[in-house]
């Protein structure tokens, strides 16, 4: 098969999947149903399974994604091929180039579980243990938040603000979780010195993962404890010309109204931030001006309607020349920016 065709099958097999097209007639509908139900018991059930028919990666891909359709679990297409490709240890591109592979019974043992499990909401990055934020391959365990892709504008403009200034750049990343922002920004601004700070160890450990495999442990330096806490002055930088972050910020009310897959396995501490969500900025911006030079940006993940609070906690303080609140592509709040004053 060459490399254009399996690009058609690919797109081709994600466009059937989604709209629903070549729609069958009654008796198609029935022998499908029949199929589906053999199909499914077969592959719940694995020892029959295994002994009476091969699985192969376009059967497993086809049948993954109606169970999980079924079920109601977002971009079921997209998660089965990210379970498969996670199981067998390979890129998702190349699951369309062995379409007709068999799968053998540790992998479709360990296919089953996950399945199941992803089938009852459980977020597919924590079952394989991995997922893709700007461009880079994370480790994730369910101690640290998944990265979510609206974090990736956070990313672009601390690199975009990043370019702007000549020589080595000092960037602090509070509350840095997976460690995603710090490696996104190592990695594609070199000029960058950056110390990441989070209150949970277990997330640390995820995020000194991360740093490692993308080795960067010369350029990120993890520190574990309350917001600026663990920085110690005289010994690690005091000032920077950069602070990002991304903190919990839900609200009691929405905490309650988060989708299942989030509130039952994401961290609560890495969510949640008081009856307004609003705690984690209080006790950063109260603090932010001691730690950033003249001319310096803060840049703040904030909730969908919380740019306007933020926007006055920030000029409370009197050390920002400009504040600019920016939306994401779906016209909800997203990221804060305020320039501090030059002197
Ligand atoms: C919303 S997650 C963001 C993780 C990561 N930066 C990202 O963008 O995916 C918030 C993180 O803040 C950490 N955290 C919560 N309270 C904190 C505090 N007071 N000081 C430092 N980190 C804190 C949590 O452990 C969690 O890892």
């Amino acid at each position: 098969m060459n490399t254009s065709s399996v690009i058609t099958k690919y797109y081709e097999s994600e466009r059937l999947c989604r709209c629903g097209e070549n729609k069958p007639n009654q008796t198609q509908l029935q022998t499908q149903r029949l199929s589906k139900l053999f199909l499914a018991f077969t592959f719940l059930c694995p020892s029959y399974n295994l002994a009476m028919q091969a699985w192969t990666i376009q059967k497993l891909l086809n049948w993954i994604t109606e169970y999980l359709t079924e079920r109601s679990i977002d971009s079921p297409r997209l998660s089965a091929e990210l379970l498969l490709s996670g199981v067998l240890e390979t890129k998702r591109i190349e699951l369309y180039t062995q379409f007709d592979k068999p799968v053998d019974k540790r992998q479709l043992d360990k296919l089953h579980d996950l399945v199941k499990r992803a089938g009852q909401n459980e977020p597919v990055a924590y079952l394989i243990g991995k997922t893709e934020f700007y461009s880079l391959e994370l480790n994730i365990t369910a101690d640290c938040m998944i990265p979510r892709p609206e974090t990736e504008l956070l990313v672009q403009r601390a690199i975009e603000f990043l370019r702007t200034r000549p020589g080595t750049q000092l960037v602090c990343d509070l509350c840095t979780g997976s460690g995603c922002i710090a490696v996104a920004i190592a990695k594609n601004f070199p000029d960058a010195r950056i110390i990441a700070t989070d209150i949970c160890d277990a997330a640390l450990n995820v995020a000194a993962g991360n740093v490692e495999k993308h080795q960067l442990k010369d350029r990120i330096k993890l520190l574990h404890g309350d917001l600026f806490d663990p920085i110690i002055s005289g010994l690690d930088v005091g000032k920077f010309d950069l602070i990002v972050c991304n903190p919990p910020y839900v609200s009691a009310a929405e905490y309650e109204k988060l989708d299942k897959n989030v509130k039952d396995y994401e961290p609560k501490s890495a969510l949640f931030a008081g009856a307004d969500g609003l705690d984690i900025y209080r006790r950063l911006i109260e603090k932010v001006d001691e730690f950033l030079k003249p001319d310096a940006a803060l840049m703040l993940e904030i909730g969908y309607a919380q740019g306007r609070a933020v926007r006055e906690l920030l000029e409370q303080t009197g050390a920002f020349a400009e504040i600019k609140i920016e939306k994401d592509p779906h016209n909800n709040d997203r990221i804060a920016t305020a320039r501090r004053i030059s002197s």
